[in-house]
Order: structure tokens, then sequence, then C-alpha cells
């Protein structure tokens, strides 16, 4: 009998996306590489019918749903949204992949442990309100540092303040611009540290012990 090679108790995954969508590639890809254990990207929510990652879920088959920002006054109403939208999917765990909204406190309450955000910068450092996208990379540069990089870290209520799970640095090379700068990043490191951590994630492999985590197991 052929054995069922998609893991019974895989966990659900789905990726909240705004932009390009480059991160939810890296995820796509790696689970066709079957470097995602035991998880499977099930759903997709885009916060703007506009996004790029739109074309690339619809491209690897998988469900989508454009939940607009905009169409919501208040962040209590998009919150709503956003659980009606994952409602009876089973979810296990949400990654923000570019994901342009802040998430409020009912969905992170019910998800509490279970947010992944990819951050690009080594947090603590040009993290928090204000700094995303190519702010963080502009203010990288005026800081004069040498090195950068991208965070992988759980979700909480304080912008960019959960437990860091992974992380890691790439140069800062002469004449770099925020272009160029994030793009290193993002090809260096985002789309490596966040695959690998969602797999650490859904292998049950993370220990959360206070603000910090620890990876159970030596290879990752
Ligand atoms: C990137 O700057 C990434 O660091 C941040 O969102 C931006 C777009 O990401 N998380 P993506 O291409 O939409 O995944």
């Amino acid at each position: 009998m052929l054995m069922n090679t998609v893991e019974n108790n895989a966990k659900n995954i789905a990726v909240f996306v705004s932009g390009g969508g480059t991160n939810l590639q890296a995820l796509i890809d790696a689970q066709e590489r079957g470097e995602i254990k035991n998880g499977r990207i099930v759903f997709v929510l885009a916060s703007n019918d506009k996004a790029y990652a739109i074309e690339r879920a619809r491209k690897a088959g998988i469900e989508y749903q454009v939940v607009s920002r905009k169409a919501y006054a208040a962040s209590e109403e998009y919150d709503a949204a956003i659980l009606s939208a994952l409602e009876n999917r089973g979810i296990d765990l949400i990654v923000l992949a570019g994901f342009l909204s802040i998430l409020g406190p009912t969905v992170i309450e019910k998800y509490r442990n279970k947010i992944i955000n990819i951050h690009p910068s080594l947090i603590p450092l040009f993290c928090g309100d204000g700094f995303y996208g190519k702010k963080v990379h502009t203010a990288v540069l005026a800081s004069g540092m040498k090195v950068t990089g991208a965070t992988a870290h759980f979700v909480n209520e304080i912008t960019d303040g959960g437990a860091i799970i992974l992380q890691k640095a790439v140069p800062i090379e002469q004449g770099d611009n925020e272009d160029i700068l994030q793009y290193r990043v993002m090809r260096q490191a985002e789309w490596e540290i966040l695959p690998k951590a969602v797999s650490l994630f859904c292998e049950d492999r993370i220990r959360i012990v206070g603000n910090r985590t620890e990876i159970i197991g030596t290879s990752f």
C-alpha cells in the first residue's frame, strides 16, 4: 500500500501578505523542496488586491482571500474580518510575510505564540512603529553600521516585540543604497531564515522562555 506522503498531523499555515510576496515565494519554494517539515501552506490572506503575492499564491494553487485593510475603518473591525476569514480552516500558524497592517489584540490573543513575522533588521535595532520596508534600510544606512540583517520573531502586542526565533546578519557594502541593501537582506537573510523558523515551529522545536526562545535539537 502506498503510504500517504502528506504527514497526517501537519500544521496548517496561513501566510499574510501586502506586497511583492518574495517571502511568500521563499516559503512556497521551501515547501516544494520538502524543507518545511510537518507543515503546509493552506491559505494566503492579502491586505490589498494589488499585492503581487496574490499571483504567487494563485500560481502555486494556494487558496487566497483579499481582506482589504481599507475596507474597514476601525482596526477592531479589520481584526474581526481576519478572524472570520481564518474561521474553520484549522490554522495552526500565521506567518506575516511582508504584511503591512498591524494585527489587533483579538487576533494576537487567539493565536498567541502562533504568529511569526519577518523583519528586515537585527531586532532590537531599527524596529518598532514606523520601521518597515525601505524605511528600515534608510535608517540602517544613515547609522553608518557595517552589518545589518533580518529577524524572524513571534508577534505580540508590541510592534516587533515578540521573542526572537532566528536572525541572520549580512554585510553592508560601500555604495549600497536602500534598494541594493533591501535586496541583499531579503536574498541572503529573509528568504533563508523565515522558512527555517516556520519549519522549526511546525516541528514543535521552539521553546519560548520568557522573551527569548530556545531551539530544541541541533540541526536547523
Ligand atoms: C520586505 O522589505 C521585507 O523585509 C518586509 O516586507 C518587504 C516586502 O516583502 N517583511 P515581500 O517581498 O512582500 O515578502
